[in-house]
């Protein structure tokens, strides 16, 4: 299995007897195609030396922020920034409170500070440690901020002491850390996803529209591809490649949306409305261009004036209707697929967030904040909250495509919940 392929892996080592099962951590991370770094605690090369990590992973060992040799090779934002999962293992309760107070004071910490992508903790520590109210309450709190713990696991301990604190073994790690990445989370299923802006004409030359450049619609259906899924692409016009294996579907306006979305729904077992449905359009776009001479003046009445002699601004109103809600369509489809909804706003994200999925009837809404340009329209950034009826959770601020990562595996794991899927 290459369940890791093209996956970079920063592999944590913290101070425990359990570091020396880290060596075949890394060895089973490489056989699944990770490419690994390794960071180590000081306290981590107490019991394992970092030439032995540096042999098996063929790269350089960081071990602390201010080392010129290892910064030159890779800093260490960098460094934070390579990874597409920090997986510590075994994790201290030490490392646990300073990852949970968001401490900066050794290279570890500070990578995962300073990461955008997942951390996940294989926790390894004496029975009475793990059980401590204080390390519990730690393991909460990074739990709610969407830390992802693999263990610990129950048994007799290096102390001789028997209970939960044993790091996990090494295989379900592997197990895990696969699951973190959405391939095969989707195999067999059929994927809609709307994406981008739509246009609704006013006359043959003008349109209104907004501005969605499809970049988090289209992250969405790669890793929806990744993830074993067929995908169906619905696209409003914008200036991005097709990605590779997916349907791309190309409509303007949010009629033609709608038309292209029902004629195939019914094969599909998710819906993603990303796009940025234009909710009006022009009641009767002009057959012609409009001419703005023939447009009425509020100053003058009587025959046309030319530019020069008009005081007054002309004024052109349009008459707008409501186009079809798409996503609130499929929803009240009797055989509904699962139906995911995004929710752009500039103020009162959650309230207005939670508003949607109940009257679209979603099953999940993204909520996005668009007031921000870093993590809105057209930035290659997304900052998102997954809603569902029953739980919120934000996810840190992070490429699209890796957002998209993590949307894909919470859909994956509500739609098992769903259909009653262990
Ligand atoms: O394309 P990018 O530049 O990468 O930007 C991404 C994005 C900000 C456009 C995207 O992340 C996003 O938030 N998309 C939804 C934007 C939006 O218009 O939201 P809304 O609140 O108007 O609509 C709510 C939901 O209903 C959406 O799922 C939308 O697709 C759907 N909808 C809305 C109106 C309509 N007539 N039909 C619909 O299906």
């Amino acid at each position: 299995m290459r369940d890791l392929q093209n996956k970079h892996i920063l592999l944590g080592v913290t101070g425990g007897i359990a570091a020396y099962k880290s060596a075949e951590l890394l060895r089973r991370l490489q056989d699944a195609g990770a490419t690994v770094r390794v960071v180590m605690t000081r306290g981590a090369t107490e019991f394992i030396t970092p030439l032995t990590m540096q042999a098996l992973s063929g790269l350089p060992v960081s071990l602390d922020l201010l080392d010129t040799e290892t910064e030159s090779v890779m800093g260490h934002i960098e460094l934070a920034r390579w990874a597409d999962l920090i997986l510590v293992a075994p994790a201290s309760a030490h490392f646990l409170a300073g990852l949970r107070l968001g401490r900066a004071d050794d290279l570890l910490t500070t990578l995962c500070l300073a990461a955008t992508c997942p951390i996940a903790v294989a926790p390894a520590m004496n029975q009475a440690m793990w059980s401590n109210v204080a390390t519990q309450e730690n393991c909460r709190i990074l739990r709610a901020n969407g830390i992802a713990f693999f263990g610990p696991d129950a048994g007799l301990q290096a102390c001789g002491e028997v209970g939960q604190g044993r790091l996990l073994d090494v295989p379900d790690i592997v197990r895990l850390t696969t699951e973190v990445f959405p391939s095969g989370l989707l195999a067999g299923r059929t994927v809609m996803i709307t994406a981008g802006p739509t246009r609704e004409a006013i006359d043959p030359v003008r349109y209104i529209s907004n501005h969605s450049s499809g970049k988090q619609g289209y992250a969405l259906a790669e890793a929806a591809v990744e993830a074993g899924a067929k995908v169906l692409l619905i696209s409003g016009p914008v200036a991005l490649a097709a990605p590779q294996r997916v349907t791309l579907i190309n409509v303007v306006s949010a009629d033609e949306m709608y038309a292209a979305v029902m004629a195939q729904i019914a094969a599909c077992d998710i819906f993603i409305g990303v796009a940025a449905v234009a909710d009006f359009k022009p009641v009767a776009p002009a057959p012609h261009k409009i001419k703005k001479q023939l447009l009425p003046s509020p100053a003058a009445a009587g025959p046309a004036r030319d530019a020069q002699t008009v005081s007054e601004p002309r004024t052109l109103t349009l008459s707008l209707v409501e186009n079809p809600d798409i996503i609130a369509s499929v929803a009240r489809l009797p055989n509904r697929p699962f139906t995911v909804g995004f929710a752009a706003e500039t103020e009162n994200l959650l309230t207005y967030a939670r508003q949607k999925l109940e009257n679209k009837r979603l099953d999940l809404v993204i909520a996005n904040n668009v007031a921000d340009s870093s993590i809105g329209f057209n930035s290659d950034n997304n900052g998102t909250t997954i809603i569902s009826a029953d739980a919120t959770v934000t996810l840190p601020v992070a490429s699209k495509r890796q957002v998209s990562n993590r949307i894909i595996a919470a859909i994956a794991n509500h739609l098992a919940a769903k259909e009653g899927q262990p």
